[in-house]
This record gives structure tokens, sequence and C-alpha cells, in this order.
């Protein structure tokens, strides 16, 4: 069979390469892909942006596509399953109501009371001065969002009241017009990507991101930098508990409203020190970069899984089936990144990282004649998997040493949480 794969991004990558390893998937197309699906075997990229609905229907019906994996949550938000569903195309993604547990953050919220789910105590604001008063009234640290699709620019975590204040103008003058303001939590954030075909929800090996751009979790959140999986924070007794007391209700919830949600729900909680799942947000897609980890571990052919979801026959799959060891993934990034960054830097050096036994997803990245440039923020993820922990983050750091390109940046220190 022939797979779609909408996204330019290494999780989109990712996708592409794992169905590939399905017998069953033939070929797969990327719209609109990078340089990494631009080289793969048997993978097409097709020059057409996610948003454009009526051009990827074109191309489906012209290649008899039989299935749609959607990697963004734009596309998601703006109906993209909704419309090629109503083609009677199979999608893997949400419709746009479930996609507003992403798209907004009050909407998740509500749902979330509604649903009895743990989270943070929170208040949803339309007035600035009132959101100001109730900043006031709570003291710091607070944490203030804005309610909207913000590409990851739409949390500030303040750590003093002025700084909160300040978001909060901020935020209202950049076009939001509504803000959830919420309690400060700690604890160790891990991220639960789970499957789910409306009926039955069944959550992947539990990974945890490096969200921001320096060394030891300092600096500007960038969409993420670097990955571990499974994250032995979460064992199987704790995962359990999020799938009885997070996953579930969240989807009866979603059922409760007359959502048919098929696809990934992506938990981001928090583990506080007491060991509590602390709910900070939900996705409607897969992460990026916990996808790049978390597929290389998976068995099971990935295109069963994703057609199951997509005929609500998840129940009938057998539990999926992992690797042993652990997978680490490194980001590795244009200088600058996640403020603003040069493009068209030729990379080298990915093949010797390959022959070390990585994989190198790409990610912001194009071909250009023979070379392979970068062509975003976020260029590649190397990822390894390994028996252990320890010994899959040596042999990340050793293939990411084989890449170059002018002014890379990544971090050094993925995994410092985990010290074994
Ligand atoms: P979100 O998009 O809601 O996940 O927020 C982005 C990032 O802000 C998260 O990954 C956390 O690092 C941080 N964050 C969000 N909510 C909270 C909270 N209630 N307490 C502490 N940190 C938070
Ligand atoms: N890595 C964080 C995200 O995909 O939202």
């Amino acid at each position: 069979m022939k797979v779609l794969v909408v996204g330019s991004g290494g999780r989109e990558h990712a996708l592409a390469w794992k169905l590939l390893q399905s017998n069953q998937v033939e070929k797969v197309f990327c719209t609109p892909g990078n340089g990494g699906t631009a080289v793969l075997k048997n993978c097409e990229n097709i020059s057409i942006e996610v948003d454009d609905f009526e051009s990827i229907l074109k191309l489906i019906q012209a290649n008899s596509i039989e299935l749609v994996v959607v990697g963004p949550e734009l596309p998601l938000s703006l109906g993209i399953s909704d419309y090629l569903q109503s083609h009677n195309i199979k999608v893997f993604g949400p419709n746009q109501q479930g996609a507003t547990i992403e798209a907004s953050k009050s909407w998740a919220k509500d749902l979330m009371i509604e649903g009895g789910i743990p989270t943070a105590k929170s208040a949803t604001f339309t007035d600035k001065q009132e959101a100001k008063n109730y900043i006031r009234q709570q003291g710091a640290p607070i944490v203030v969002k804005a309610d909207g699709l913000a590409a990851g620019k739409g949390v500030v975590v303040a750590m003093d009241e002025e700084e909160a204040l300040n978001a909060v103008e901020e935020l209202f003058t950049q076009n939001f017009d509504k803000l959830v303001i919420e309690e400060f939590l700690t604890g160790q954030e891990v991220s639960i990507l789970a499957l789910t075909d409306g009926v039955t929800i069944r959550p992947l090996i539990p990974s945890q991101d490096h969200k921001q751009i320096g060394e030891g979790d300092t600096g500007a959140n960038t969409g993420g930098m670097g990955v571990y999986a499974p994250t032995p924070i979460v064992d199987s007794i704790l995962l359990d508990r999020i799938t009885k007391e997070i996953l579930e209700p969240t989807l009866h919830t979603l059922q409760k409203r007359g959502i048919d949600y098929r696809g990934v729900l992506y938990a981001g909680l928090m583990i506080t020190p007491e060991g509590e799942p602390k709910t900070l947000e939900f996705n409607c897609r897969f992460g990026d970069p916990e996808t790049q980890a978390v597929l290389p571990m998976l068995k099971t052919s990935l295109v069963d899984i994703l057609l199951a979801c997509t005929q609500q026959k998840l129940a009938d799959l057998p539990p999926f089936e992992w690797h042993d060891g652990s997978a680490v993934c490194v980001v590795m990034a244009a200088g600058g990144y996640p403020a603003s960054y040069e493009k068209g830097k030729v990379i080298t050096g990915i093949a010797d990282a390959e022959a070390l036994g990585a994989t190198v997803f790409h990610a912001g990245t194009k071909l250009l004649g023979d070379d392979i440039v970068t062509d975003g923020g976020r260029v590649l993820g190397v990822t390894c998997i390994s028996e252990d922990f320890k010994s899959s983050i040596e042999a990340t750091y050793n293939a990411v040493q084989k890449i170059h390109f002018e002014n890379m940046y990544y971090r050094r220190d993925i995994g410092h949480r985990i010290k074994n």
C-alpha cells in the first residue's frame, strides 16, 4: 500500500522511515518532506504545503494512497482529517474538534476538570486587569499560558510577579484574547504518546524531552533538544496509573462531548516530587523529537497500528512489542535557534554517523543538488539504541561528533537527569 505523511520535520522523517519497515508499505509520499525523506528509499517528496488540502486530496486520488498520517498540529486544527474523511480517505489524526485539545489551553483545561484529570489549579481570563489581579493575589512563581497555537512560544513560567504581569501585557498585545494562569508545578516532565481509535487507548513507551536550549535546562524554550525513551521516571506501575487516571478519562470525556478521536493523544505530564502525575498539556499529534526515540524502539509494524486506529480496531491488536534497551536522540540545531539563525549550510558526516549504527533523522534540511543543506532551526536528530541508557548516550554522542555544519549547536548533556 501507499501512505502519505503530511509534514516536514524530524517526526515526519521518523514516521516515513518506520512505515517503510512494514512489508505492506511499498511507498511513502511526504508533503512537503525534507532532505531526509528526499533521499529515503521508496519515499518521494511532493511540494505541497500542509494546509493545501485540495492539492493533498488530488495527490491521494491520483496515486491511490490508502492511508494518511498527519504530523503537525496546524493542519489537524484546520480540519484536514474532517476534509479527507469526507472523501472516504483513512486518516490517522484527530478531527478539528478533537485537535482543540491542543489548539485551546482553556478548552483542554475545562475538559480536564470535567473528567477529573489531575492537573495544576488554574483560572481563565479574557480581561487583562482581572488576570493581573489574580496574579497579585496568587503570587509567584506562576505560569501564564496563551490560549491558542503559539508554536511553543505561548507559555511563560514566571519566577516573579513582575515577569508574570509583563507576560499578561505581552500576550494580550500579541492578539491572544484569552489566557490561562496556572499554579507552578515542580518535578520531572515526561511525554506520554498514546494511540487511540476513539474507544481504546494505549500508551507507547514514556520519554523525556529537554525543552530548553541551554545545558542544565537553562535559557529559552525550544521545540525540544533531545530525548530518551523509555524514561525510568515512569515505571510500569506509574504508566498503568497514568493510563487509568489520565488517558482513559480523557478519552471518555472526549466521547461524552461527541468527539470521535482517532490519532495520538500526547500527554505532557509533570511527575511531582511525591510521584503524582499531573497534566501540563495535551497535544493532538506525535511529539518531536520524542517520535525519533520512541519509534526506533517499536518492534510491531507501525502501519498495522495506525490502520487499526483509523478502523477502530485497536483492541484487536496484541500488545505492542518493543526492543530491549533504550534510545537516545540528540538534536543538532543551527546556531542562534530558537531566535534567528542562518540556513543553507552544507552538512557533512551523516554517512559516517550512520556507519556507527546511528539513525540520522532530518528536520530542517533540504536536498540541494547532491548536498544536504540546513533549512531550519532544528536540523537533525541523531538516534542510537543500545542495551542500556549509558551506552546509548555514549553511542549517540560518538555519532553526533561525526557530523558537521557551520555554526552547529547541540546540547552535550542530554540524559543528565538520569545518572546510572
Ligand atoms: P505547555 O505548552 O503547557 O506544556 O508548557 C510549555 C512548558 O512550560 C512545559 O513543557 C513546562 O516546562 C512549562 N510548564 C507548563 N505548565 C507548567 C506548570 N504548571 N508548572 C511548571 N511548568 C510548567
Ligand atoms: N517535544 C515537544 C513537542 O513535540 O511538543
